[in-house]
């Protein structure tokens, strides 16, 4: 809620702050949130309230807000090593241990990392990546990127035209040779008496024919979270990748896993790609790979492109890119941390003994009158708000009011448009995740009751 009083948290924070993706008029309204502290799965803001964040942060805070084994990684690391880069020949020893790790745990042997501060930028880096293996064998023209409408895949210039929102219109953006496809969300974009086969048989055949259309030439990569994330969780639709890889093989066009919400368990294995039975050229990784304890991306290389960049590289003695933090020893040893947590210590484990109780709960609403559609995978699922189940429309605003109303009852769950998105940390109790739908229901019906009065 609002407090305006003069030098308060709110007031500071408004007073020194440009907002990025918050929307003004309920900033206006409500004000700012500042946290002090977390506690399991919940944080604690400077009035002393707690929410529940079924959010885990943005999708990334697995091991909830203060687990001992991350905090104490980082703290040992701080007094070892607590700073260095990747550049030069150069890195720490935490680096070249978590570089093992993740060729060891990637969807595919041979492979081997880059690392970044972000998934945009660990997009951006595959781009640069391709851009420059295109040159480099001969192919200039080999640059397109393909994606699809919804899908997410950050902010940095070339992120940002992957990304397939159009809210990035407001900076002209995409880039030309950015092409979106249609989103596979089957209960949007599924046409009268057509089933889920023919939708996915329908999107194999327009991959086919942008194939044609560009020139198979003229493309580098299709790049595709295996659930769109901030699309508002939309897994495929039956045998989608099944459909799709060959498509992508035929014409020698690489197949990237973006994983930066799906990977490390959040779909209950350890890639979404395992989740759904295909083997990625390369895979993009973030968020959980830390456990949201250190900033921190990688671009996993399959092995054909691994080689293939590494010879480009050597053609012309180095690829030339890099960030003063890649490889960052402290954040390199959050990330072991955090995967053995997630792998041996049980936290994947923890996360799959929850998806049925999770399923359930979201299924609890699927008879809801005003709830569309019901959809999600492992430990991320999402709610359609709709006026009605047959005509689907939507009521103005509707994510905002039930998000807002959740709030006002101690619990963070994220609005995309009219669907209300949970993504809750692996470390939640049964009795928290009861309590999270419980809340979940009376701020929906709450806030449907003032949207329709
Ligand atoms: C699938 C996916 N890719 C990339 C990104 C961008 O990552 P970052 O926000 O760390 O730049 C996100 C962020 O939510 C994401 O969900």
């Amino acid at each position: 809620m609002r407090n305006d009083v003069p030098n308060s948290w709110q007031a500071r924070a408004e007073a020194a702050t440009f907002y990025g993706f918050t929307d003004l008029p309920t900033l206006a309204e409500r004000g700012t949130v500042v946290l002090t502290h977390g506690e399991g799965a919940h944080v604690v803001d400077t009035e002393g309230r707690r929410y529940l964040d079924a959010n885990a942060g943005l999708w990334n805070m697995v091991a909830g807000f203060d687990h001992p084994d991350l905090i104490a990684a980082a703290k040992a690391q701080y007094d070892r090593l607590p700073g260095y880069h990747a550049f030069f020949g150069r890195m720490s020893d935490a680096t070249v241990e978590l570089s093992e790790r993740l060729t060891a745990l990637a969807p595919f042997d041979g492979g081997r990392v880059f690392y970044t501060n972000s998934g945009s930028e660990a997009n951006d880096t595959l781009v640069k990546m391709l851009w420059f293996l295109s040159a480099a064998e001969g192919r200039p023209l080999r640059r397109k990127i393909l994606t699809r409408v919804n899908g997410y895949h950050g902010v940095t210039v070339a992120a940002t035209s992957m990304t397939g929102k159009p809210y990035n219109r407001v900076f002209g953006l995409p880039l030309p040779g950015f092409l979106h496809l249609t989103c596979p969300h089957y209960w949007r974009e599924g046409r009268a008496g057509e089933s889920e086969a023919q939708f996915t048989a329908r999107l194999a055949a327009e991959l086919e024919e942008v194939i044609e259309r560009e020139g198979a030439g003229s493309i580098a990569a299709f790049v595709a979270e295996p659930v769109l994330g901030a699309g508002g969780v939309i897994p495929p639709p039956e045998g989608y990748f099944q459909a799709i890889q060959p498509v992508l093989a035929a014409h020698g066009i690489p197949l990237v896993a973006d994983e930066v919400i799906c990977g490390f368990g959040r779909t209950g294995a350890l890639w979404g790609a395992e989740t759904y039975g295909f083997t990625p050229d390369a895979v993009i990784a973030s968020k959980a790979m830390t456990a949201g304890y250190f900033p921190m991306g990688a671009v996993i290389l399959g092995p054909d492109l691994a080689a293939r960049l590494t010879r480009a590289a050597e053609g012309i003695e180095e690829f030339p890119h890099g960030f003063t933090a890649s490889g960052h020893p402290v954040g390199s040893a959050v990330a072991l941390a955090a995967i053995d947590l997630i792998v041996d210590g049980g936290l994947m484990a923890q996360a799959q003994a929850l998806i049925p109780r999770f399923e359930a709960g979201l299924a609890g609403f699927a008879d809801h009158p005003n709830v569309g559609e019901v959809r999600g995978k492992g430990l991320m699922g999402a709610l359609e708000v709709v006026a009605d189940r047959e005509s689907r429309a939507a009521i103005p605003n509707i994510g905002e009011r039930v998000a807002n109303a959740a709030m006002d009852r101690g619990l963070i769950c994220r609005p995309i448009g009219p669907a209300i998105v949970l993504c809750p940390p692996f470390i939640l109790s049964e009795g928290e995740m009861d309590g999270m739908f419980a809340t979940l229901r009376d701020a929906l019906d709450a806030a449907l009751g003032e949207a329709i009065a």
